[in-house]
């Protein structure tokens, strides 16, 4: 009886040792790397390097890493490995130089439980991703981008930001939830046609749950999730709130679309949603084109997210850096001041005569790191990147941190310094490691539209108030990482000037 137990744990104890064994094994064949793959540090079998990772910092790390692999390495984060490439030099040649070669983004677990398979903006690939990018520019042109029209929204959406501001009468506050709606609002005329007063609860709850979406979407719990999806699908965590959340925010778009096919009239589309529907009606469409119903819904989800968060995030950094540095705050006001003056409208065109403005922006963008990791791409075929091979398939992260703080392209990468756009003679000077918007083809889509806020926006602001700390309140320089770079909560006081 007892010899029988015994040889029954001495089976189950070998079975248990040759499934191990079976494991590394097949894992060792299926994880060796092709002659002059990207090295990188020693990872864990079945696990990789997915706990290396400080969480806290993750574009930091990558990018120290970067320095002692010589620009370009790998890690394996659970099932996939993934190359990362820092510095000016070899993220400009795979952005822009190789950009065919690297113009897919990656199969994704998370994204793929959010919307199913190719889908939306962001995520779509081949035909799919250029009709829909080109659909949308020219859509987002039809309805004002980088026109007269659109400078009159932005200048009229300011004045209602101006009047929020002012009813805090010189009280501290924060801005975020107001940036964002502001923001969000410009966006939200040319995709839904209507803009969300800012006492608007049901709208104030969407953009918090975008913005709690976008910080998980960066976070460790989704980095676990990409890389173990089976397992973390059945566990509980904050990676869970990230997928109801966007079951909220996919029901509040669905609720506008089907409101606009209700009241839809084909000769006089009223915005992106309106000329989406005529389009699907056009039939016949390659389903290839995404040109349906069920894509809808992913691509107006992406221009919405995208074009609030970061905009709005880039606007916050702007006013904590004027008030941590109250000596460009007065520059940038002296500026205004002597070009737009207090009774005409500020416009687009005072830019080219406002270098220390433009100047003071750029360095806003460039300090503040918006989105410092980027979106992952792929190779799309076998491809030599510097020394090192890359084999079709490959999961690649340009690092943007790593060239907006490039020892060798910016003189003091590590201090504010609006002085990294002027020439001796105070004009603006165009960098070419100025890549927070990233590069190549699948450059951002909204970068005119966001340069377009962010002038108008700051300028109106910085114009009427004089902004400062509030009491006793230190900012804090430190960001919060998730897909962007958040800071963190903080009060100020807005003065009228
Ligand atoms: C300061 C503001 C912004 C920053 C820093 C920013 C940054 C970025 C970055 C780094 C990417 C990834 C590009 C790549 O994979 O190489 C991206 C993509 C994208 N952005 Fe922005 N963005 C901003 C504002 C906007 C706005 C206002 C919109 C709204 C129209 C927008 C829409 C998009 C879309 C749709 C993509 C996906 C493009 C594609 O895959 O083809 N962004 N953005």
């Amino acid at each position: 009886m007892v010899l029988t137990s015994v040889l029954e744990i001495l089976d189950f104890r070998g079975l248990l040792l040759f499934i191990v064994a079976f494991l590394l094994v097949a894992d060792y064949v299926k994880n060796r790397n092709p002659p002059n793959y990207p090295r990188g540090p020693f990872s864990l079998p079945l696990l990789g390097n997915v706990f290396n990772v400080d969480s806290k910092e993750p574009h930091i790390y990558l990018t120290k890493l970067g320095h002692a692999y010589n620009d370009i390495f790998s890690l394996r984060l659970g099932r996939d490995k993934v190359v990362f490439i820092t510095g000016y030099k070899l993220v400009k040649e795979a952005l822009v130089t190789q950009a065919e070669n690297f113009l897919d983004r990656p199969y994704s677990p998370l994204q793929c439980r959010v919307y199913s398979g190719n889908a939306g903006l962001f995520f779509s690939n081949g035909e799919m991703w250029k009709k829909q990018r080109r659909f949308a520019l020219s859509t987002l042109r039809n309805f004002g981008l980088g026109k007269k029209t659109m400078e009159l929204t932005i200048c009229e959406e300011s004045r209602f930001l101006l009047d929020e501001i002012d009813k805090q009468k010189g009280g501290a506050f924060d801005p975020t939830i107001l940036f964002n709606n502001a923001v969000s609002n410009i966006i939200c005329q040319m995709v839904f046609g209507q803009r969300f007063d800012y006492a608007d609860h049901q709208f104030r709850t969407m953009l918090k749950y975008i913005s709690k979406s976008i910080q998980l979407e960066g976070s460790i719990w989704a980095q676990l999730y990409e890389a173990f999806p089976t397992i973390m699908k059945h566990l509980p965590g904050p990676h869970n709130d990230m997928f109801s959340n966007y079951k909220l925010l996919q029901a509040f778009v669905k609720e506008v679309v089907v409101k606009h096919k209700a009241e839809l009239d084909p000769s006089e589309p009223r915005d992106y949603i309106d000329s989406f529907l005529i389009e699907i009606m056009k039939k016949p469409h390659e389903t290839t084109d995404g040109f349906d119903e069920e894509n809808i819904i992913p691509c107006v989800l992406d221009l919405f997210l995208a074009g609030t968060e970061t905009t709005s995030t880039a606007l916050c950094w702007g006013l904590i850096y004027l008030i941590t540095y109250p000596e460009v705050q007065e520059k940038v006001q002296e500026e205004i001041d002597r070009v737009i003056g207090r009774s005409k409208e500020p416009s687009i065109a005072d830019k080219a005569n406002m270098p220390y403005t433009e100047a003071v922006i750029h360095e806003i963008l460039r300090f503040g790191d918006i989105v410092p990791m980027n979106g992952l791409r792929m190779a799309d075929k076998d491809t030599t990147l510097g020394e090192s091979f890359i084999p079709k398939g490959t999961a690649i992260l340009p690092i943007l941190h790593s060239v907006l703080f490039d020892e060798n392209e910016w003189e003091t990468p590590y201090e504010f310094n609006p002085g990294h756009f002027l020439d001796k003679e105070g004009k603006f000077v165009r960098r070419d490691a100025f890549m927070p918007f990233s590069a190549g083809k699948r450059v951002c889509l909204g970068e005119q539209l966001a340069r377009m806020e962010l002038f108008l926006f700051f300028v109106t602001l910085f114009r009427k108030f004089r902004f400062s700390a509030a009491e006793g309140e230190k900012l804090n320089l430190d960001g919060v990482i998730g897909v962007t770079r958040t800071p963190h909560p903080f009060k100020i006081h807005a003065t009228a000037r």
